[in-house]
C-alpha cells in the first residue's frame, strides 16, 4: 500500500499514515507561474495499491485539480490500484438541476476523476447518497456518525436522558434519525428552512417539542453558518434548553466563524477534520474539531486487504 497527500487536507493525510504505521509518498506537487498544477511523484508506484488523500475543498478547483493530476501521474506511472480518498466531497450540492439551463457539477466531477484514472472511491458524508452512483466505479460513503454519536456521549457524560436530535432542514431528516437512533432513541425534531435564494436561509416552524430539550442540530455541511444559526436561535425561541452543533463537513465559508461565535443561541458546534481547519477555525473557542483519522484509516486497511467495509458504516 502507498498513501499519497495533496495539499487540501496535510493534517488528516499525516494522521491516517500514523494510525496505518505507513510514511507518505514522497511527491512535489507545485504551480507554474500561470497557476497550472504540476506534480512529480518520487517514488517508484508500479503495481502499488494507492490511495491519494485530498478533499476538493476551498480552494476547491485548484484542489479538484490537484487530485486529477496525482491520479494521472499514478496511472502513467503504472499503479495497479488508485484509490481516491475524498474526505469531503465538494461540488457535492451541485447534485441536481436546481433551474433551466444549470449543470450537475457533482456528476460532472464525477466523471473528471473516473477519466483521470482513479479505480475506487472512498468519501464520507456524501451530501445525497445517491451521488455514490454518479460514479461508475465502486464508491464507499462512510459515516461520520459514529464518531460523533462518541463525542457527544462523553461530552453528555454518558448520559443522553435529555437530549434531542434536531434535523436543520427536512432534507436531513434521515440522517438525523440515524444519530438520534444511535443515541438511544432519543426525541427527533425537525426544522421547516427554506432558502430564498442561494446562501439566505430562514426557519419557518420548529416540528416537534423541544421545550427544556438540550437540542443538538446534526448536518453535513456547514458553510455560512445561517441555517445552524438561525435554527438554534429558533429551538431556544421555542424553549430549548441549549443548542449545540455537530456536523461532518465544516465549510465555514466567508464570515461563518464570526456568525458562529457571535450566535447567542449556539453553545457549541462540532465539525470533523474532512476539510483542513483555518486559523480562525482554530482560534475559535466555539469551535471544535473531531478527527475521523482512524475511521479511513481502517476503512483504508480493510480495502487494501479485500475485506468488507460495510461494518465501519
Ligand atoms: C443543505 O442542504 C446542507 O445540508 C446544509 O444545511 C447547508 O449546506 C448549510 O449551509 P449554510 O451553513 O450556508 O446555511
Amino acid at each position: 500500500m502507498k498513501l499519497l497527500a495533496g495539499n487540501s487536507n496535510g493534517t488528516l493525510a499525516k494522521a491516517i499514515a500514523k494510525v496505518l504505521d505507513e510514511s507518505l509518498t514522497e511527491a512535489v506537487i507545485k504551480r507554474f507561474a500561470d497557476g497550472e498544477v504540476f506534480v512529480e511523484i518520487q517514488e517508484n508506484v508500479r503495481g502499488e495499491d494507492v490511495f491519494v488523500i485530498q478533499s476538493t475543498s476551498r480552494p476547491a478547483n485548484d484542489n479538484l485539480m490537484e487530485l486529477l493530476i496525482l491520479i494521472d501521474a499514478l496511472s502513467r506511472a503504472s499503479a495497479s490500484r488508485i484509490t481516491a480518498v475524498i474526505p469531503y466531497f465538494g461540488y457535492a450540492r451541485q447534485d441536481r438541476k436546481a433551474g433551466p439551463r444549470t449543470p450537475i457539477s457533482a456528476k460532472l466531477v464525477a466523471n473528471l476523476i473516473t477519466t483521470a484514472g482513479a479505480d475506487r472511491v472512498l468519501t464520507v458524508d456524501l451530501h445525497a447518497g445517491q451521488i455514490q452512483g454518479f460514479f461508475d466505479i465502486p464508491t464507499d460513503n462512510l459515516y461520520a456518525v459514529k464518531v460523533i454519536q462518541q463525542r457527544i456521549r462523553e461530552i453528555s457524560g454518558g448520559s443522553t436522558d435529555n437530549i434531542c436530535v434536531v434535523s436543520p432542514d427536512v432534507g436531513g431528516v434521515v440522517r438525523a434519525r440515524a444519530l438520534a437512533k444511535r443515541l438511544g432513541n432519543v426525541p427527533l425534531a425537525i426544522v421547516d428552512k427554506r432558502r430564498p435564494k442561494a446562501g439566505v436561509s430562514e426557519v419557518m416552524n420548529i416540528i416537534g417539542d423541544v421545550e427544556g430539550l438540550d437540542c443538538i442540530l446534526f448536518d453535513d455541511i456547514v458553510d455560512s453558518g445561517g441555517t445552524l444559526c438561525n435554527a438554534a436561535d429558533a429551538l431556544i425561541e421555542n424553549g430549548a434548553k441549549s443548542v449545540s452543533a455537530y456536523v461532518s463537513h465544516g465549510v465555514l465559508s466567508g464570515g461563518a466563524v464570526e456568525r458562529i461565535t457571535q450566535a447567542k443561541g449556539l453553545k457549541k458546534l462540532v465539525v470533523t477534520d474532512s476539510i483542513e481547519a483555518t486559523d480562525a477555525v482554530k482560534g475559535a473557542g466555539k469551535i471544535e474539531v473531531l478527527t475521523i483519522d482512524e475511521l479511513l484509516a481502517e476503512a483504508i486497511r480493510r480495502i487494501s486487504n479485500e475485506e468488507s467495509v460495510s461494518s465501519l458504516f
